[in-house]
């Protein structure tokens, strides 16, 4: 009963010591090494080509290697039926939380404004709100949007969820479905998006959005990059309808170096850095997931094939 690793080759190398020594008693097969395909049970993967997972005859379980698992379904060829299991680790969860604060604070205390000053050496003060009179809206209050809202109340800020239900979430105002949008988006003057990528969130993130934000909103997005629309952000940057934004996530990864959001004065790229994966932690994770599916337990973390997420 083998267990098939399939990522990058450098993903391989940083996860290979952990799993190996977390399971020495395990056939592990890291990618391209995979043997017999019809003896692979569980795959653990990221980005798998489309078709991979229908060559393994007898798969049991999926596992992804990261939060979201649009890299899994977007396989036309996806074995029906295959539980999907994705990682849910408190140690990626703060790692996007340090994220979502570093940016929050960094449109709240209008620093894309001093940098550009301070390239023309320009001292000119702005007047300052405090953070308990800033609004901070998050798309998406799962097990990421929530703690980082945790975090950004801790600091003062004034902070709202939205998600697919709207479930209550004690001590912050929810929001749900497009009523729900419209309520968040009127209160947020920073846009924080954290959803899972699915066909109903892809190009969420468009010109009918941004004009329902106050003005001069501020927008970061470390869900994924199909759900920004680029042109109309640019354009809302353009009109100070969005004052700036900061973007870990991209349609096309690695970001062309042409592509104009690189040189934006107004824009922030980081190289979908928000919340990586960490094998220390994450391999207990995942061995406790298999252990749990082979013993006939419930999985945690098991996605709704339907939800896409
Ligand atoms: P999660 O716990 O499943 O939470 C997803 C949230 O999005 C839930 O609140 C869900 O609503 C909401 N949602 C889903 N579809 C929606 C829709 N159509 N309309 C409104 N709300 C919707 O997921 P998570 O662990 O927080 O991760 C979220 C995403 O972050 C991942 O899927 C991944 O794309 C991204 N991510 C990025 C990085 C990075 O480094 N940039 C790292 C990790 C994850 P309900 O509560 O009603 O279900
Ligand atoms: C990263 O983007 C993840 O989904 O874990």
């Amino acid at each position: 009963m083998a267990i098939l690793f399939k990522s990058t080759p450098a993903s391989i190398r940083r996860w290979r010591p952990f799993l190996t020594q977390a399971w020495p008693e395990r056939d592990l097969r890291f990618w391209p090494e995979i043997g017999d395909r019809a003896e692979v049970r569980h795959a653990l993967v990221w980005h798998p080509e489309p078709g991979l997972l229908a060559s393994f005859p007898n798969l049991k379980l999926i596992v992804s290697l990261g939060a979201g698992v649009d890299h899994i379904l977007r396989d036309p060829e996806l074995p029906a039926g295959v539980p999907i299991v994705r990682l849910v680790d408190p140690y990626m969860t703060r790692a996007m939380s340090e994220y979502v604060v570093l940016q929050v604070l960094r449109l709240h205390r209008q620093d894309f404004v001093y940098r550009i000053q301070q390239a023309a050496a320009e001292w000119r003060e702005h007047d300052q709100k405090n953070a308990a009179e800033r609004t901070v809206g998050l798309l998406g209050f799962g097990q990421l949007g929530q703690d980082a809202a945790a975090k950004l109340k801790a600091l003062g800020f004034d902070v709202a969820g939205w998600s697919r239900s709207g479930r209550a979430v004690p001590g912050f105002t929810t929001y749900g479905g497009a009523p729900g949008l419209n309520a968040l988006l009127r209160r947020s003057e920073i846009l924080v998006s954290l959803l899972p990528m699915t066909p109903e969130t892809e190009n969420i993130l468009d010109a009918g959005l941004f004009a329902r934000l106050p003005h001069g909103a501020g927008l970061v997005n470390a869900g994924r990059g199909r759900q920004l629309v680029e042109a109309d952000l640019l354009a809302a940057l353009d009109s100070g309808q969005v004052s700036a934004a900061v973007l870990d996530v991209f349609r096309e990864e690695p970001l062309p170096p042409t592509h104009p959001f690189w040189r934006h004065p107004r824009i922030i790229v980081t190289p979908h850095v928000a919340a990586e994966t960490h094998p220390p932690t994450a391999t207990a994770i995942i061995a406790t997931a298999i252990e749990d599916f082979e013993a006939g337990r419930p999985v945690a973390n098991a996605i709704d094939r339907d939800k896409g997420y």
